[in-house]
């Protein structure tokens, strides 16, 4: 099938190549993100692969459907970036891929978790000046913590598995409890009673309409003095400006990013040589205990090899027709979970 793939970088390129060879698909990379003015670059190709920050909203999409898309393949497992009642509506399947690094974004969690604790980027430079003072170094153990994680899913689920191995206590809040970390001895609590008691708070929910901004001033006010926030999954799950309040009235000790509300218009992209006109993302860079990676979580070799692969085995299934496609972002599911959180 031909296919239009949007925001392709050159390790999109490696490993979509070296998969497609068992594909056989036509597949045109697109440098630019997909936005109403790169649209056309996509016009008469049945199939648009794009990217976490490509925009799938109401104007691309009835552009792209009246010029012969049939299909959306997500290189990606969120799919907030997709206006899916367009879809519906233009009878366009979206297909993503589900799982592809659960070990890898629970693993970048914890990397956020023990740089901020244990001051590791503060550490690293000074002793690259040779400076070797102790000096506004001072960590905690994470042993006897409690660490609270939001969503139990497949990232969720992983990251309770290593914080045990940490001998942390885990406390979770998911509308959906996961079994597997029930076994493991996780504790479902409700969200006031996590925000109330964790040391240690990690986000691992999609975004949605119904948590956009879950962590707000209110909630903010519900955790412990010092605790430490992680967000490796959608910037929109936090409000920037009520953290940052957070920071400065020290309420909150450690902030790790891998994902910012903003992001789109330049994470993935290089702007060393640039200004970055966003005064909300350089006021978060002016904090020492904050720490902030550009979207890389996902970022392994298993990872981007399990990506190519999902993404053109979807494509192919939807060529041969298959009725149901496996890893369609079906509504149903969305709004399942949703009536339940909401
Ligand atoms: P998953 O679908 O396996 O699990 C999500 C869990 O969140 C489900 O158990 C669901 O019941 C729960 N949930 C939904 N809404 C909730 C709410 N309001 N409160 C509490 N729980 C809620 O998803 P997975 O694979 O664990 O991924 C989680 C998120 O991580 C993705 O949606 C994506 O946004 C992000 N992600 C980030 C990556 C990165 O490179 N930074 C890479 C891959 C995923």
């Amino acid at each position: 099938m031909k296919v239009a793939v949007f925001n392709a970088k050159s390790y999109d390129k490696k490993f979509l190549d070296e998969a497609n060879k068992e594909f056989g698909h036509h597949l045109v990379y697109l440098e630019p993100h997909l936005n109403k003015e790169t649209m056309k670059l996509a016009y008469d190709f049945p199939c648009v692969c794009v990217f976490v920050n490509d925009q799938l909203n109401k104007t691309t999409m009835t552009a792209l459907s009246k010029h012969g898309t049939k299909l959306i393949a997500l290189r990606c497992a969120g799919f907030n970036n997709v206006d899916l009642n367009v879809a519906a509506e233009l009878n366009i399947p979206v297909v993503r891929v589900p799982v592809y690094s659960p070990h890898g974004v629970a693993e970048h969690a914890v990397a956020l978790i023990l740089s901020l604790n244990r001051k590791i980027c503060r550490a690293s430079y000074r002793v690259r000046e040779g400076n070797f003072s102790l000096e506004g170094l001072l960590g905690f153990e994470l042993h006897g913590q409690t660490v609270g994680i939001i969503g139990t899913g497949k990232i969720g689920c992983v990251l309770a598995q290593i914080m045990k191995g940490f001998k942390t206590k885990v406390i979770a809040y998911d509308p959906y409890p996961n079994d597997h970390c029930k076994e493991m001895g996780v504790e479902y609590v409700s969200l006031a009673e996590l925000f109330e008691r964790s040391d240690i708070i990690s986000l691992h929910v999609p975004l949605t309409p119904e948590n956009y901004h879950l962590i707000n001033d209110e909630s903010i006010k519900q955790m412990k003095k010092g605790v430490m926030l992680i967000n490796t999954s959608r910037g929109g799950l936090i409000d920037t400006r009520a953290v940052i309040k957070g920071l400065k009235s020290r309420k909150i000790g450690f902030l790790g990013l891998d994902v910012y509300e903003e992001e789109e218009t330049f994470f993935f992209e290089d702007y060393s040589d640039q200004l970055i006109n966003d005064d909300v993302f350089a006021r978060l860079l002016t904090f020492s205990n904050v720490l902030i990676t550009g979207h890389q979580a996902f970022f392994t070799h298993e990872a981007l090899r399990k990506i190519a692969e999902t993404t053109l085995r979807n494509i192919t299934a939807f060529e041969e027709g298959r009725i149901i496609l496996e890893n369609c972002v079906s509504l149903d599911i969305v709004r399942k979970v949703e009536s339940k959180v909401g």
